[in-house]
């Protein structure tokens, strides 16, 4: 029995594809190599931009011809999508194939789902009625969501370890609030086990993820646990690895976090530091809490503990109340922080927030806004990868790289991607990288 899952959305979205993996494998599915047909697909969703929700449906009403081939194959629906209003309705009703839906807080339910819908069908005799679960309730307590759920992982040398869960901050443009509900710290105890456990099988690289990883602990109410002191502890675990971490909320990004990470060998000098609008006052609307100055000042900040710190960050064009005066702002801070890279959003309304409900900007403006942001980036990203040129940098090999021959890539502390000559067994090794070439947001280079 072959299980094939379909990823969207973030990095939380495909770790938790990990757990649903580890869910499937216990219950004695494999997976599915491409090509081969499936006996379960589960499509992993998100809904953070209208394109994103776009493609999961097509995606699913793809599915439908499989399914015609294969009657025996059973189709679940799980992610950020399952939870907004009216989407379990929708799905219920327009893809009647669809056997199985469950929410961002369900999924442990997927096995005996499963058994379900496959024992129901065994049972039924032509025209009975067929099992299907629509399951997106909250549950208040999920706490033990990666305590009790294996994990397949599948992105050695890297691993992703949840810290906390949901959001509180409803930024007026976003869905995450609503589909992922509250902010639900996990106990430090098991994420310092789950990191040990990690170095002890030889990840090289471990991703501590979270809406905002930076309110950490906050609703733990246990004395001195927040994420400086996680990232210390972390930082104290025997062994040669790093530590990245995402995302970092501005407005909660402390100074305490910044020593840690200056001082820590293992945490990387690395920061993705979502500005998402360079206007105070698109800041404000967009109910972001810091004020374009306190960000250029956690910027300054930041270089000055650590001056080869690589931040990168995402910013959004369009969002309804930004002016042309506006948009020059965000360019204009871009310009100033020069960031290693930035992710360029086009605000996409979403269903239930607060922007949605405002006048709209026409598409047009939002393209060529995006386009000269792009620009504008690709320009200084290419500037600051010639800084790179002659220096040597430790590299985490993170994978072959085809394309340029017997070649591997990996990362810099910064999160800057090299290509090197290597074989594919230094995959998960730590080497030192001479770079001799730059080629705007990729380097170049040779072990030393
Ligand atoms: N929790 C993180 C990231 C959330 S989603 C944070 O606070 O930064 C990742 C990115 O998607 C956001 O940083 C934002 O730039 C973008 N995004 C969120 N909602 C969006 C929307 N409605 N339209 C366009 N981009 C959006
Ligand atoms: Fe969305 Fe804001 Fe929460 Fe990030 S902090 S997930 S942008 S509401
Ligand atoms: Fe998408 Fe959900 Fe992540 S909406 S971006 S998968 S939290």
């Amino acid at each position: 029995m072959y299980y094939k899952i379909v990823t969207y959305g973030c990095q939380m979205n495909v770790h938790e594809s990990e757990k649903i993996a580890g869910l499937l494998e216990a219950e004695g599915y494999r997976p599915c190599a491409d090509g081969e047909n499936a006996d379960i697909v589960v499509f992993n969703t998100c809904c953070i931009r209208d394109n994103a929700e776009r493609r999961a449906l097509g995606n699913i009403g793809v599915i439908k011809a499989e399914k015609k081939k294969n009657p025996a194959l059973v189709l679940a629906v799980v992610g950020c999508m399952t939870q907004q209003d009216g989407a379990a309705e929708t799905i219920r009703n327009k893809y009647p194939y669809v056997d199985i839906v469950l929410g961002t807080r369900d999924i442990s339910l997927l096995p005996s789902e499963i058994r379900k819908v496959l024992s129901a069908r065994a049972k039924a005799e032509k025209g009975a009625k067929k099992y299907r679960c629509f399951d997106n309730s909250f549950p208040e307590d999920y706490s033990d969501i990666d305590e009790a759920t294996p994990v397949v992982r599948t992105s050695f040398p890297n691993a992703w370890v949840n810290i906390i869960y949901g959001c509180n901050n409803f930024c007026s443009y976003c869905i995450v609030p609503y589909v992922r509900g509250r902010e639900l710290s996990r106990d430090m105890g098991k994420v310092l086990d789950e990191v040990r456990r990690c170095v002890d099988e030889g990840y090289g690289e471990i991703t501590l993820l979270g809406q905002n990883v930076n309110s950490y602990g906050h609703d733990l109410h246990a004395k001195g646990v927040n994420f400086a002191a996680l990232l210390g502890e972390i930082d104290k675990i025997d062994g040669k690895f790093r530590v990245r971490f995402m995302t970092s909320h501005p407005k909660d990004l402390t100074e305490e976090v910044a020593d840690v990470m200056a001082e820590s060998a293992k945490i990387c000098n690395n920061l993705h530091l979502p500005v998402q609008s360079g206007s105070n006052k698109v800041l404000a609307d967009m109910n972001r809490r810091y004020t374009r100055e306190k960000y250029l000042s956690l910027i300054d900040m930041l270089r000055a503990k650590m001056p080869d710190i690589g931040i990168t960050t995402d910013v959004m064009v369009g969002f309804p109340t930004e002016t042309e005066e506006d948009f020059a702002d965000t360019a204009d801070l871009m310009r100033q922080v020069r960031y290693s890279n930035a992710f360029t959003f086009v605000y996409s309304p979403r269903k239930g927030t607060p922007a949605a409900a405002m006048p709209q900007i026409p598409y047009e403006i939002k393209k060529r806004r995006i386009g000269e942001l792009i620009k504008l980036q690709n320009s200084v990203t290419k500037e600051l990868s010639e800084t790179y040129k002659g220096g040597v940098y430790e590299v985490l090999v993170e994978d072959v790289a085809p394309k340029y021959g017997d070649s591997v890539c990996g990362r810099t502390e910064s999160g800057r991607l090299v290509t090197f000559g290597g074989s594919p067994d230094l995959v998960g090794k730590f080497v030192n990288v001479k770079i001799t070439e730059a080629r705007s947001a990729s380097l170049f280079g040779h072990i030393e």
